[in-house]
């Protein structure tokens, strides 16, 4: 059965988009590919549609990454589709709980620190948006 895992930041248009080509990218080198569905997505619709931040694209790119991902705002029907739902941040979250329709959904919602291994000392990963 496939997995379907979910990344969702503010904006959608630099962490999560770059953490959902990463997981691609690495499931694809690993031979996995078919048994994984990823998708990224905002809590903030207002960049809907846009690619991703040509800063974060560009980084992505250095590492030998495309990114091609359209933004958009997550809803509650994700709940339904996606086993795994990954915050890039507490203020993510938060807003995921809010919109999860109920508790089996809100056990669905993770943050992306629980799965670093190293830079434990990260509560988050940081919003990129203003600061670069
Ligand atoms: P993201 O970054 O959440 O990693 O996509 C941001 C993108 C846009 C905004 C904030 C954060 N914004 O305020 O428009």
């Amino acid at each position: 059965m496939k997995q379907r895992i979910l990344f969702v930041c503010l904006g959608n248009i630099c962490r999560s988009p770059a953490a959902e080509a990463m997981l691609r990218v690495l499931t694809e080198r690993a031979g996995k590919a078919d048994s994984v569905e990823i998708d990224s997505a905002g809590t903030y619709g207002g960049h809907s549609g846009e690619r991703s931040d040509p800063r974060m694209r560009r980084a992505a790119a250095a590492r030998g990454i495309e990114m091609t991902h359209r933004a958009r705002q997550v809803r509650e029907e994700d709940f339904d589709r996606f086993d795994m739902i990954i915050a890039m941040d507490d203020n993510n979250y938060e807003a995921l709980f809010r919109l999860a329709p109920d508790r089996e959904a809100q056990q669905k919602i993770f943050r992306f620190r629980e799965f670093l291994s190293h830079n434990p000392d990260w509560s988050c990963i940081p919003d990129p948006y203003y600061e670069g």
